[in-house]
């Protein structure tokens, strides 16, 4: 079965982690992004994944390669401009030989899950229908498609980012999709169209059913409180993944040539060639990137440090996340799901708390920031 996931958006919500790699590609944990999607499906038996992508398509293709790592088949399909969450899977079905097939999957591309979907495609069968989309249940549905059960798991009602008001369940749709071909008939070619808006009001009553996954685990990766959340809920083993098998018997994965003179706590992970000096602490929850240095009496927690990125001298980063190539100068705090962006460079002393964020190329002096 084909499977079509769609990458186009620009992840602007994830600036500037996203200014200069697309998010599909961002590193979570030790992996691009996509390589747990890619994983999850290959898990389920797909061998065929259409990437429908917008921005920055190179980067992907560079990252990801044909897909044979991940066990499957990877084509690129690359929108002339935006064609809407709708438009992009009638586009993909245009341009590939013999289309997308007569059943096929689509998923949104920036979900992190590890939903039973051989369960929802058992479902669809069962009711004959002609979509079945994934649902999951929320605390605050005001974010994604609110999705009103009827009779038999038919969808009785949809709605896309529904106002407080409206609320009456908290199962939203999770962006995973069993589609019959007949649905591309729905969508009008060559525009943007979104599937949300304008295919799933058109299928209520017309064959759209629902399937809630119990207990799965689900989360929609679009901003830097929920990248965290990703990373620490993949080092703690909450969502099934492939960095899992990697942490020893104390929780810790760590690459070669790595230095450790300080003191590690796990859940955490470090990429090759890592130094944490003395008197450092890292841990738990923390993803340290390929050669990133520690220096002496800094401590790191529940915290995401990317590849290349120093953290000086007695700083402080908690619930934080520092991009490549980034360098924190002594005695800086950076708290409260502030994200320092790619190259950055924070002279002594600066604190950043409250989801602040700075973007690539600006270099702070010493103290110049108490945010
Ligand atoms: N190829 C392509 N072209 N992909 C697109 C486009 C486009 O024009 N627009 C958006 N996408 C991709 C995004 O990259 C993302 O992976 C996915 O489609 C969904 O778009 P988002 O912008 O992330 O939507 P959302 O998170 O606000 O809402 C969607 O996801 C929720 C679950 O996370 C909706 O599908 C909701 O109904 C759903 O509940
Ligand atoms: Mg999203």
């Amino acid at each position: 079965m084909r499977a079509v996931v769609l990458v186009g958006g620009e992840g602007t919500r994830l600036r500037p982690l996203t200014s200069t790699v697309p998010k599909p590609v961002v590193t979570l944990v030790d992996r691009p992004f996509l390589a747990y999607m890619l994983e999850w499906l290959a898990r389920h038996g797909v061998d065929e994944v259409v990437l429908a992508c917008g921005f920055l398509p190179t980067k992907l293709r560079d990252a990801l390669g044909d897909g044979s790592r991940y066990g499957l088949h990877l084509t690129y399909v690359e929108e002339p401009e935006p064609r809407g969450t709708g438009g992009a899977v009638r586009f993909a079905d245009e341009q590939l030989d013999g289309g997308l097939g007569e059943r096929f999957l689509v998923l949104n591309g920036d979900v992190l899950t590890d939903l039973d979907l051989g369960a929802q495609i058992a479902r669809h069968d069962e009711a004959g229908a002609r979509g079945t989309l994934a649902l999951v249940p929320v605390e605050d549905p005001t974010a994604y498609g609110l999705v009103r059960l009827g009779a038999g798991g038919a969808v009785a009602g949809f709605l896309e980012k529904p106002k407080i008001e409206e609320i009456d369940t908290n199962l939203i749709s999770a962006g995973a999709y069993v589609l019959e071909r007949d649905v591309l008939d729905l969508i009008p070619p060559d525009r943007n169209v979104s599937i949300e808006r304008e295919v799933w009001p058109a299928l209520v009553g017309a064959g759209l059913h629902g399937h809630a996954h119990e207990g799965a685990y689900w989360l929609d990766i679009g901003t830097p409180d929920r990248y965290l959340q990703g990373s620490s809920d993949i080092l703690a083993g909450n969502v099934r993944s492939g960095v899992t098998e990697r942490l020893d018997a104390h929780g810790i994965a760590r690459g070669g040539d790595c230095v450790v003179d300080g003191h590690l706590h796990g859940p955490t992970l470090l990429g090759d060639g890592v130094h944490i000096a003395e008197g450092a602490v890292v841990g738990a929850h923390t993803v340290l990137g390929d050669r990133v240095r520690i220096e002496p009496g800094a401590t790191v927690t529940a915290a995401v440090v990317l590849e290349d990125a120093v953290i000086g001298r007695g700083s402080t980063v908690r619930e934080a996340i520092v991009a490549p190539g980034a360098r924190i100068g002594a005695d800086c705090t950076v708290t409260g799901g502030a994200v320092v962006g790619p190259g950055v460079v924070l002279g002594a002393g600066n604190v950043l708390d409250r989801g602040a964020r700075v973007f690539p190329g600006v270099r702070l002096p010493d103290g110049a920031l108490a945010f």
